[in-house]
């Protein structure tokens, strides 16, 4: 056995004995544990400048304490932790945390790190300033469960910064056609949620919406991004059969195209959202 013993959660289980990942979870820690390699330096999401634009829109006090959740090669809780705050970078995958721990060294940045599942954090009430979620929730199996999470661990007057790929109502061509290439892409994809869910859920747990935008994103070529996943050659074959019969809502919304070069590349739509905590 591993690091996860029997799916256990190691780093919330030393907390809370016994939690175990659902299948969806477990699916995602199996997928990053193998791929962790892929998202460090040189992977799209280095380029932070979404974070930066979106933290403008969030007061924190000197020496704030932030919670980067399902932090992956670490990108967004580094930069946090340049900026002088107290990061905990949160996973659930073993791999993944180990190697951003390595990338905060590297760069001379003290980080805590805490394995756990974003469903169930393994924090009290109140602990955070800022808890920031960056391309990762359409992996979580219970999204709705982690924005009560977020506010839970929140102190009265703390953000929630949330970036990720999102779809817009009332597209469900384009919505179906998305959900099935990410799936076959990497099998841990679960579902983008559309801009207004993640406001409602917001707003049920008591997060007020500061700002809210739907941001394009470029998937810049389709074979970097199946590398990246290590798609299985079935796999790949059945996403390039559905960009070459993608519906019309699809192509008008996601931009599909290929390039002279042969790379195919798409926008998606990226949410970049910040709550306060009332
Ligand atoms: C694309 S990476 C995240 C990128 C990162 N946030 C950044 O800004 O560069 C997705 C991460 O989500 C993590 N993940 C997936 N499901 C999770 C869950 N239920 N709880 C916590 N982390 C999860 C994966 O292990 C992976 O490291």
């Amino acid at each position: 056995m591993g690091a996860r013993d029997g799916f256990a959660l190691a780093g919330a289980g030393a907390q809370f004995p016994g939690v175990k990942l659902d299948p969806i979870q477990a699916a995602s820690a199996a997928q990053f544990d193998r791929r962790s390699h892929r998202y460090g330096k040189g992977h799209i999401l280095e380029q932070t400048a979404d974070i930066e634009g979106a933290l403008r829109h969030v007061e924190l006090p000197a020496g704030a304490r932030a919670l980067d959740v399902a932090t992956g090669g670490g990108h967004t809780g580094l930069l946090l932790a340049v900026r002088g705050y107290r990061v905990t970078l949160g996973d659930i995958s073993t791999n993944m945390l180990t190697r951003a721990a390595a990338l905060a060294a590297e760069r001379g940045l003290k980080v805590e790190t805490r394995e756990f599942a974003a469903e169930a954090m393994p924090f009290g009430e109140g602990e955070f300033d800022l808890v920031t979620c960056r391309v990762a929730p359409h992996h979580f199996s219970d999204a709705r469960g982690f924005v009560r999470e977020v506010a839970r661990v929140l102190k009265r007057g703390g953000s929630f910064l949330l970036i990720d790929g999102s779809i817009e109502d009332g597209k469900p061509e384009a919505e179906a056609w998305l959900h099935n290439v990410e799936k076959w892409r990497d099998p841990s994809h679960h579902r983008l949620w559309s801009q207004r869910t993640w406001e409602t859920w917001c707003a049920e747990s008591g997060l007020a919406v500061k700002s809210s935008e739907l941001q394009p994103m470029l998937q810049p070529d389709l074979e970097w991004y199946f590398e990246t996943a290590a798609t299985s050659p079935e796999n790949r074959a059945k996403v390039l059969e559905a960009v070459r019969t993608a519906p019309e809502e699809a192509r008008a919304l996601l931009r599909i195209s290929e390039a002279a070069d042969g790379k195919i590349s798409w926008w998606w739509q990226r949410l970049v959202l910040v709550a306060q905590k009332g």
